[in-house]
């Protein structure tokens, strides 16, 4: 909350929540970290409780079609992991939806294939497929893309934006390297 508010006040645009990457809101959603037996923890409805708690304290800050909310679904980061990733994911998909966020920012649980140009994991693609049908609003993708693999997923209509990170830092102008097709470092 208090980020929230620092945020507003120093001018920012809109805020990120974060819960991928096996940081804190994440913990609390995968089963393998959730160890909790209060209202916290157990059944997805639970394990979700504190990220909603917290896109709801944002959004007192905040409307709400200037959070967006980051997550990692099959995501492995310090061994985190999920028994059952569809059900928990696609939950947590569909509950987000219900708050007309700015965005739904997915960390790609292909990024190995794109990167390695091979085919996704059928569970990745599974999930993505899932992600896209419980979640209605705008979808971002991030993880391993380039501009050919970027214009190929959005095409497919597996996302509505995709982010790009290493990219970005080594190529400030990024997106006039895109449009005109120049090489980047
Ligand atoms: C050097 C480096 C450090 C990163 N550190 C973090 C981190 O601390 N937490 C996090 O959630 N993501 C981290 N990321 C992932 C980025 O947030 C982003 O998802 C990723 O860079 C996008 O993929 P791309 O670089 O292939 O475009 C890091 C990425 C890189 C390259």
């Amino acid at each position: 909350m208090r980020g929230a508010k620092n945020a507003l006040s120093a001018g920012f645009d809109g805020v990120e929540i974060h819960a991928a990457n096996g940081y804190l809101l994440d913990q609390f959603i995968n089963s393998s970290t959730n160890q909790r037996a209060d209202r916290y923890g157990g059944a997805i409805e639970n394990r979700a409780r504190l990220l909603i708690e917290v896109v709801e304290a944002v959004s007192e800050v905040w409307d709400t079609d200037r959070v967006g909310v980051r997550l990692s679904p099959l995501g492995t980061f310090n061994d985190i992991s999920d028994d059952d990733p569809e059900t928990t994911f696609g939950y947590v998909a569909k509950k987000l939806s219900d708050y007309r966020l700015a965005y739904l920012h997915l960390v790609n649980p292909a990024v190995a294939a794109i990167e390695q140009g091979t085919e996704p994991d059928p569970r990745a693609t599974r999930m993505l497929d899932l992600l896209r049908e419980k979640y209605r609003g705008t979808l971002i993708l991030a993880g391993g893309f380039d501009q050919d693999t970027a214009e190929a997923w959005l095409e497919q209509g597996r996302a509505d934006l995709i982010a790009f990170g290493r990219k970005f830092i080594a190529n400030p102008d990024l997106p006039e390297r895109f449009r005109s097709r120049a090489p980047q470092c």
